[in-house]
């Protein structure tokens, strides 16, 4: 007896840029690439063959604003590669960030107020325009819904994003997409090679004024109870490794379905070693049973493909 790693509790993030026959290298971030949507069907016809089903897709857009408005501007980049690979693979699960970070000029993750001269140790409720940020996430929601994302996946600790999404999917007559609210999701230093990824690092200040501090693992309960109660159709622990007692505590209180997120960082610390020994296979398969064991269903990692391919083995 004991835990059992399968395929299908896996998720593989991809990035997506415009353009075609693109596949770009990303600093301190070894095998992972930006992809171009032809170039990226290409890639998920390999998954596939590996046995992964479900994959969450990042826009790293061509322009940025202040307001991100290329999130949701109509043939975004998401949306229009949605369509293609939903085309290409109906049966995909796929998943989409929802978040404005890649796309404001600032790289914080709401529309904010007075960018510039804002001081982010000022309340949430005062850096972020709470409301202007859900508009624009329902905006970002919707037009990924209309291109055929199964799931969106709101990132952007807004307070309530949950349950603005879920109305605007409602009215609009997508009752059936469902919502991954990153529910818990703690102001990291693990999230370097992503924000490398996506270029989505904040130009002033940092994230500590809407993601929640590792210090504090009641106010993390509270966010997942928010979003549970706002619809969420799964909750999340973001990161995994540092906080696998969130994520045994949100299942054992909550027993509702949850994810966790093996972010880039802690991808990357494993690779850096593992490129002068050869415990990669196990050191993985450790931690995502580890993670597994801890309470989750869904793992969102970027080992998913090596995973897929050792557990064929
Ligand atoms: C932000 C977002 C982040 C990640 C996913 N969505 C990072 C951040 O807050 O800057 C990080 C994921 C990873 O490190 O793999 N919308």
């Amino acid at each position: 007896m004991g835990i059992n790693l399968k395929s299908a509790d896996l998720i593989y993030p991809y990035f997506v840029v415009s353009g075609i026959n693109k596949k770009e290298k990303i600093k301190d971030f070894p095998d992972v690439f930006r992809f171009s949507a032809d170039r990226l069907i290409r890639d998920i016809w390999q998954l596939k063959r590996l046995g992964l089903g479900k994959i969450l897709l990042f826009g790293v857009p061509d322009s940025k604003d202040p307001e991100g408005s290329t999130a949701y501007k109509k043939d975004n980049v998401i949306a229009s590669t949605v369509k293609k690979i939903k085309n290409k693979f109906p049966n995909l699960i796929v998943m989409t960030d929802v978040c404005l970070c890649a796309y404001t000029t600032h790289g914080h993750c709401g529309i904010i107020n007075r960018p510039k001269t804002i001081d982010n140790r000022l309340k949430k409720e005062k850096f972020i325009d709470n409301k202007k940020t859900l508009e624009a996430l329902s905006k970002i929601a919707l037009s990924h819904a209309e291109a055929g994302a199964d799931w969106v996946a709101p990132s952007a600790m807004a307070r309530r994003q949950v349950a603005a999404i879920r109305q605007a999917l409602d009215k609009n007559g997508y009752k059936n997409t469902k919502i991954m609210g990153y529910s818990a999701k703690f102001a990291s230093n693990f999230y370097g090679p992503f924000r490398n990824a996506a270029s989505s690092r904040p130009a002033f200040g940092d994230r500590s004024a809407y993601q929640l501090s590792y210090a504090d693992g009641k106010k993390a309960l509270r966010e997942i109870e928010d979003d549970i109660k706002e619809g969420a159709d799964i909750v999340m622990v973001k990161p995994a490794l540092a906080y696998l007692d969130i994520i045994k505590e949100v299942k054992t209180k909550f027993n509702y379905p949850l994810a966790a997120y093996n972010v880039s960082g802690e991808y990357a610390m494993v690779k850096a070693y593992c490129e002068r020994s050869r415990e990669e296979k196990k050191m993985v398969l450790e931690i995502l049973t580890g993670i597994k064991r801890a309470g989750t269903d869904l793992i969102i990692t970027y080992h998913a493909k090596d995973v897929a391919k050792w557990l064929k083995e």
